[in-house]
Order: C-alpha cells, then sequence, then structure tokens
C-alpha cells in the first residue's frame, strides 16, 4: 500500500474539511433529539456518567481505528475489510463488517429521516407562529396532532431524503463539504443562547442541573447501560463505516489522534449543553423527563413560544437541528453509494437513487409506528424501537468491537503505528491497550450484564 494512494471519489481539501465533515456527521438529532430523551428515561446523572466514559474509553480509541482503517485502504468499507485483511494475511470473512455497516447505515437512515422530517415540519410551525404564548398542553397536543398524520409525516420524511441525496449526488467535495462548512457554529451559539435562557429558570440548577448531574444508580437499569454504550457509537457516528469512509478521503499528512479529540469533544459538548437547555425546561414546565422520543419537541416550543426574539430564535433553531441532521444523514448512506459506485459499476446518480429509494421505502416502518401501527408489536417495540434497539444497541457496538479486534489484533503494529502517526510513544501505546482490551472487554462485559450473566 503506497502513501500515495487515494480515494476515486476524491479527498477533502484540507484537515478542517474533515474536522468539519465527521464533526458535521458526529453532531446531529444523536445530540440534540436522543441524548436527552433517552438520559430522561434512563433516571438522568448515572445513565450520563456511563455515557462519557463510554466516549471516552471505547467512543475515542474506536473513532482513531476506524478513521485510520478508511484512510489506510482508501476504499467503502466493504472493499476496505477486504483488502485490509488481505494485507494482514488474515480471514477473507471479515468483509461482513462491512456489509453490517451498510446495512445498518440503512436501517438508521430509515428512521433518522422521519425525525428529521420532524425537525423539518417544526420550521414551519415556527415561522406560521403555531408556538406563540403556548402552553405546555398546547404544545403536546400539537405534537400529537402531527404524529397521528401518517400523511404529513409522510411528505417531510421525503423531502428530507431528497434533501439527503441531493447533497449525496453532488460528491465529497462540492456537496458534503460546502453543506457542513457554515452549519456548525451556527448551531453551537444557538445552543448557548438556549442555555443562557434556561438559565433564567428558577429551578434552573435545583432541577435541571442536578438531574443531568447528579447519579443516581439505582435507576440505572442493565438496558439503560447499554443503551448508554450504544449511544457513545451512535452519536460519533462508529461501528458501520461512516467514519471509515470519511477517514477514506483524509488526506495523508493528517494527524489521525488530534483530530479525533477535537470531533468527540466537540460532539460531547453539543450533547451536554442540549441537556443543560431542555431539562430546566422540562420541570419548569411540569413535563416528564421521560417523554421519549417526543421530548425536545414538546419542550422547546415552550421557551420559543414565550422568551422574547423567540419567533425567530424558534425558526433559526429547528432550520439548524435540519442542517445537523443533515450533515449527519450523508454520512450513513455514504458507505453504500461508495459500494455501489466501486462494485456495481454504477454512476453516483445512479447509486444514490438506489439508496435513497430503499431507504425512503423502509422509513415508512417508523412512521407508521407513529399512528397506524403504534399497536404492532415485535419483541414488545414498535418498528421505530425495534430499529432503533437494533442499529444503536446492536449492531453498532458489535460493529465497533470487530473494528477494535482487527485494529488490535488483525493487521499489524507496524501498519498501525505508521498510519496514526501519534505524536509520541507514550499515546500510542495508551491507545494498543485501550483497543487491544479495555474497549473490546467493555463492550463484552455490557453484553453479558444485558444478557444476564453478570
Ligand atoms: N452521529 C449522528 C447523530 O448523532 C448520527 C449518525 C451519523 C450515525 N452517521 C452515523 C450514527 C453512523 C451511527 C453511525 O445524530
Amino acid at each position: 500500500m503506497t502513501d500515495t494512494k487515494k480515494s476515486i471519489h476524491g479527498e477533502w481539501s484540507s484537515r478542517f474539511a474533515f474536522i468539519l465533515a465527521a464533526t458535521g456527521s458526529a453532531v446531529g438529532l444523536g445530540n440534540i433529539w436522543k441524548f436527552p430523551y433517552i438520559t430522561g428515561e434512563n433516571g438522568g446523572g448515572a445513565f450520563v456518567i456511563v455515557y462519557l466514559l463510554c466516549v471516552l474509553l471505547i467512543g475515542i480509541p474506536i473513532m482513531m481505528a476506524e478513521t485510520m482503517l478508511g484512510r489506510r485502504s482508501r476504499q467503502n468499507p466493504i472493499n476496505t475489510m477486504i483488502t485490509l485483511a488481505d494485507e494482514a494475511g488474515a480471514d477473507k470473512n471479515w468483509h461482513y463488517l462491512g456489509w453490517m455497516g451498510v446495512i445498518a447505515g440503512f436501517l438508521i437512515l430509515s428512521y433518522y429521516s422521519v425525525i428529521a422530517g420532524w425537525a423539518s415540519a417544526y420550521v414551519l410551525k415556527a415561522f406560521t407562529g403555531s408556538f406563540f404564548g403556548a402552553d405546555a398542553v398546547a404544545i403536546k397536543g400539537l405534537f400529537d396532532g402531527f404524529m397521528a398524520s401518517p400523511v404529513q409525516l409522510i411528505f417531510w420524511h421525503t423531502l428530507f431524503m431528497l434533501a439527503t441525496m441531493l447533497v449525496v449526488v453532488r460528491g465529497v467535495n462540492t456537496g458534503l463539504e460546502k453543506a457542513v462548512r457554515f452549519l456548525m457554529p451556527c448551531l453551537f451559539v444557538l445552543l448557548m443562547l438556549l442555555v443562557a435562557y434556561a438559565m433564567t429558570f428558577d429551578d434552573y440548577y435545583d432541577k435541571g442541573i442536578k438531574f443531568l448531574f447528579t447519579p443516581d444508580f439505582s435507576k440505572l437499569t442493565a438496558n439503560g447501560v447499554l443503551t448508554a454504550m450504544g449511544h457513545a457509537f451512535f452519536t460519533l457516528s462508529l461501528g458501520m463505516g461512516a467514519i471509515m469512509i470519511y477517514g477514506s478521503y483524509l488526506p495523508k499528512n493528517v494527524s489521525i489522534a488530534k483530530t479525533v479529540y477535537l470531533i468527540a469533544g466537540t460532539d460531547t459538548a453539543v450533547a451536554l449543553l442540549a441537556g443543560i437547555a431542555i431539562f430546566p425546561i422540562v420541570f419548569a414546565a411540569g413535563l416528564e423527563p421521560a417523554a421519549g422520543p417526543g421530548l425536545i419537541f414538546q419542550t422547546l416550543p415552550i421557551a420559543f413560544g414565550n422568551m422574547t426574539g423567540g419567533w425567530l430564535f424558534g425558526i433559526l433553531f429547528f432550520v439548524m437541528l435540519v442542517f445537523a441532521a443533515l450533515s449527519s444523514s450523508i454520512s450513513l448512506i455514504e458507505p453504500a453509494v461508495a459500494w455501489l459506485i466501486e462494485n456495481k459499476d454504477m454512476s453516483r446518480q445512479q447509486a444514490c437513487i438506489w439508496s435513497g429509494s430503499i431507504t425512503w421505502l423502509l422509513g415508512l416502518g417508523t412512521v407508521f409506528s407513529f399512528n397506524v401501527w403504534s399497536e404492532f408489536k415485535i419483541f414488545d417495540r414498535t418498528i421505530f424501537q425495534l430499529l432503533d434497539y437494533l442499529t444503536a444497541n446492536l449492531m453498532l457496538p458489535i460493529g465497533g468491537f470487530c473494528i477494535a479486534v482487527f485494529a488490535g489484533w488483525i493487521m499489524k503494529q507496524q501498519h498501525t503505528e505508521h498510519e496514526l502517526d501519534m505524536p509520541d510513544a507514550l499515546s500510542y501505546k495508551v491507545w494498543r491497550f485501550l483497543i487491544c482490551y479495555v474497549s473490546p472487554a467493555a463492550v463484552f462485559l455490557v453484553f453479558l450484564h444485558v444478557v444476564g450473566v453478570l
């Protein structure tokens, strides 16, 4: 493998471009929509601590490994695993890891797009003044009414899928990179503003902040621990090849380690800021933290409806949320698109049409989970809940586990050392220890815990 190898799809124009794109992929609905509601469902503080530990001990080392695999092979995740397994003299079956990733991407995007559709619809609702002066009951009514309409949900899901494919079809440099350039900083500023607003509540500290940061481990179940770990993968976009494909567009001379710290740090900061902004509003409005996937849609509009300038901030916030979702959704489909182009001889356009249509169709399962099929349960879960559990809690951690084992035990040490190019020998040793022992063992133990062996 030569150092001059490039991806046929192009390359990021700079390290900064990669940081933007990878941060764009990491920061999304996971941080602002999912993190608050799963934290609410799992009792708060203790869940947050487990999540943070997972980011640190499992997420960051695996993110470095995944980026490294992609950059070394410069191909889609499936071919990456074939090439690198071959290089290491390992079994061919490693390419199933790439396959699982591509499938996980489809499944995640199918529901991700529906939720991003909700956010898009809320841009319009904010614009037309639907939140104006509304209390918690009115806002909940608005949300429930929206959920009850498959037609509306399908409309917004379709619109969001079209937007995603429109970006992806333009390719690495023109499409993906430009889209994330301006969005991330704006989102950050708006979140700070919401935090400042939340701080004006009397109970801001006593209820909101304490809920998030005071651990009560008696509230944390085995499944809660699994959800926290799964979310560490989900929020960092790990375990399915998204970061691998982005790594494959990464120029040679960039330090993977430093870049990964920055991305993971930003991602975590955005999630915590979202939590700090949302929980004070939840408690002040007398709402349930365990309200489920509707949580931010039932809380933030109350804030926008009652704060000065709330009309404008509401619009801006949901616009940013849609863009944050868009810069994530493109990374969920890019591995499949790259595979179709590389292996099936398709043009980028054809690849987008195929993969986009399949995802759209799958998304209907999630749309109906919130209305006509809400009583239809498999393993006690709606289709949406099942897809979420299957991908975030099972497929991503399993994918991450395999990536850790591959990077730590299968690849030649000199190759990983060369590719990671750490600033000093100690950092490499720490990474190696984490990737060989700590990360895989942690994932394994959490699974054992859930199965009830521990
Ligand atoms: N990380 C994104 C979020 O937090 C979602 C996402 C994008 C993702 N690409 C991914 C999740 C790949 C898992 C795998 O919203």
